[in-house]
Order: structure tokens, then sequence, then C-alpha cells
């Protein structure tokens, strides 16, 4: 089988833990890594034993060695690199969220199908073998209809207006950080809400530190909430008619699930180990891996329709809090 040739675009953080995972990983290598400093792609070319760095992303778009991209910048750059890299013919794997809006989300896609190439946000969760058999086990209605779901994601950070995490300039704030998991757990199990009723408290750059909403659905009720200055539970619950399914700490990189089946005293719990390969990106990267070999241009335990209704998810949540960017 073809070895896919990766290019990894924006060193950061997220960057050397995906990189960690990749190389645990066969039939892949990392072509090329690509940094707006050179130094800095050298020192991480050299770190993971890479062969190219380049010092412009620009540079790394147009080598003919690298099949697809994976991009780990700050928010408000998504859209234009994940184009830009489209547009030279590369496949994308994109960090989340795709792209702040739904207009630049649409954008994306757009690029995607006119260019014919494999597009995905990297949603490591939807990948997450826990999560995958938590939905499995809802699909088999094994706690009956689920009618609730409290699902949150905060840490006590240093708010500083340097951080990436609270500048505007770079879509910084929880929602669209560490908010979208919580979203995201609601949308895929229950789908597009029928109303959200959300509130947030911000920074003095603008950012939410605190986000919360309720989506309402026809049958079932979800809290999200995410926040940069108190570490939560990080505990995913989600309730049934028959019973209730826990993704343990943190939830969204769960390790195992517990489901109690039955309720009252007679309920059982049960405790499943479902570890994932190195940190868990392994799982996103292998449905990369798995598109690209067989000829598919996006995933369909990811789509692109599903990015899109996320994205709508945190649109409606930021009109109600005012949450507006200002590249927007
Ligand atoms: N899947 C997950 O669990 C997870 C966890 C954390 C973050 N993320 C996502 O991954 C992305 C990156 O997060 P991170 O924590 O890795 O961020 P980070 O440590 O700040 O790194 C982001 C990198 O983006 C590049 N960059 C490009 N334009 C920039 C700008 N104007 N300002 C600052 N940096 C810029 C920089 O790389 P160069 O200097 O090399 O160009 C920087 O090192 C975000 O989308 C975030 O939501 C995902």
């Amino acid at each position: 089988m073809k070895k896919i040739s990766w290019g990894i675009v924006g060193l950061g953080s997220i960057a050397h833990d995906f990189v960690k995972d990749l190389l645990l990983l066969e039939n892949t290598l990392i072509a090329a890594v690509a940094s707006r400093t050179l130094d800095k792609a050298e020192q991480f070319a050299e770190k993971y034993g890479v062969k190219k760095a380049y010092g412009s992303y620009t540079e790394l778009f147009q080598d003919p060695t690298v099949d697809i991209v994976y991009i780990a910048t700050p928010h408000h750059a998504h859209a234009e690199l994940s184009i830009e890299a489209m547009d030279e013919g590369k496949h994308v794997l994109c960090e989340k969220p795709l792209a702040v809006n739904a207009k630049q989300v649409k954008k994306v896609i757009a690029a995607a199908q006119r260019n014919r190439v494999f597009m995905m946000e990297a949603f490591w969760s939807r990948f997450n073998p826990a999560i995958r058999r938590a939905l499995a086990l809802i699909g088999q209605g094994e706690i009956g209809m689920v009618n609730y779901i409290n699902a949150d994601f905060s840490f006590a950070i240093q708010p500083s207006p340097e951080n990436r995490t609270l500048n505007m300039d770079l879509a910084g704030g929880s929602l669209m950080d560490m908010g979208v998991y919580p979203c995201f757990l609601s949308y895929v199990i229950l789908g597009k809400p029928t109303q959200i009723l959300a509130t947030g408290r911000f920074h003095e750059t603008g950012a939410d530190l605190q986000t919360a909403a309720i989506f309402k659905y026809e049958n079932a009720i979800a809290n999200m909430m995410s926040g940069f200055i108190s570490q939560s539970d990080m505990v995913a619950k989600i309730y049934g008619t028959k019973g209730r399914i826990f993704l343990p700490f943190i939830w969204h990189e769960a390790q195992g699930i517990t489901i109690v089946r039955g309720n009252g005293n007679e309920a059982k719990s049960e405790k499943i180990d479902l570890p994932t390969n190195g940190k868990g990106f392994t799982h996103e990267i292998e449905e990369c891996l798995f598109c690209l070999h067989n000829n598919r241009l996006e995933s369909t335990l990811w789509t692109h329709q599903n990015s899109l209704d996320l994205v709508g998810i945190t649109d409606e949540i930021r009109r109600q809090i005012s949450l507006k960017y200002p590249f927007e």
C-alpha cells in the first residue's frame, strides 16, 4: 500500500502531539513541516526526523511530495490556509474548528469540491474508540431514548491577552476552543437543536471566558459549558429512559466508558476500557488514510455537512452572546 505523505503546518503545541501519534502508524511518513519561521521548522523537523523544513506555509503547499496537509494554526487562519492548500491540489485535515463561521466553512467545502480533494475537520473525538462505542450502544437502544446530555469542558488557564486563547484576532475564546466539544456531543447524539439559549462572560479582550448553553430538542435537553477560569469535571453524562452512559475525565479524549443499564435499585453498572492508540489522534489519522486509499473525498463519520451543522450551532450561540471577531 502506498505510504501517504503528510505536511504539517503551524508547529505549536498540538502539532507536536499529532506528529507523535502519526509516527506510531505504518503506511505514513512526514514529508515536510512548515512554520512562519525557518529556525522553528528546522528544530521541529530535526526532533521528529523529518527531511524537509520550510519557513513559510506556501512552500509546503507547493511541495509535490506532500499528499495531505495537517493544519494546526489558531482558528482565524483555518479557512484561508485550508483553501490555499486545496487550491495547490493537497488533501487537507484541518484542526477544529474547521472555520469560525458557516460562511467560511462553506468556502472551505467549495474548495474541496472544486479541487476534488479529500478534506476533513480534525474532530478527533468523533474517532475516539470510547465515544464510538457510546454512540453504538445508544444506537442499539441500550439506554433507551436519550433525553438529557450534560457535557462540560473547562480549564483554569492564566488569562492573558497574549495567549492565543483570548486573542480576538486569532478567533480565541472558550466556545471555539473547547465549547465545540460539548456542542459536538449533543449534535452527534441528538442532531441539530430546535432551540438554543446561550449566555457568556467575557475577558477584556472580548473573548468569552465562560459560555453556557441549553439546547432544546423535541424530546430532549442538553447542557453545554466551556470556560477558561475554573477546571470542570470534564465528564460527559448521557441519560436515557433505560439507562445512562458516562464518558470519564477528560471525556473528549476518553479511554473508556461506564454504562448503567436500568434505573433505580435494579441498575447495573459496567465499566468498559477502550484505550486510545497514542494520545488518540491516530484514530482520525487512520480515517484519513482509509479515505485516501479508497478515493473518498470526505469521511462518512465526520462529513462536510457535519462540520457545517456544528458551526451553525456555534454561530447561533455567538449571535446570542454577541461574540464577533474583528475580521468577520
Ligand atoms: N484536537 C485537540 O485536542 C486540540 C487541542 C489543542 C488545540 N487544538 C486546536 O489546534 C489548533 C492549534 O492549537 P495549539 O494549542 O497548538 O496552538 P499554539 O500552540 O498556539 O500553536 C499554533 C501555531 O500556529 C501557528 N500560527 C500561525 N499564525 C499564527 C498567529 N497569527 N499567531 C500565533 N500562532 C500562529 C504558529 O506556528 P508557527 O510559528 O510554526 O508558524 C503556532 O505555533 C487550534 O485550532 C486549536 O483549537 C486542538
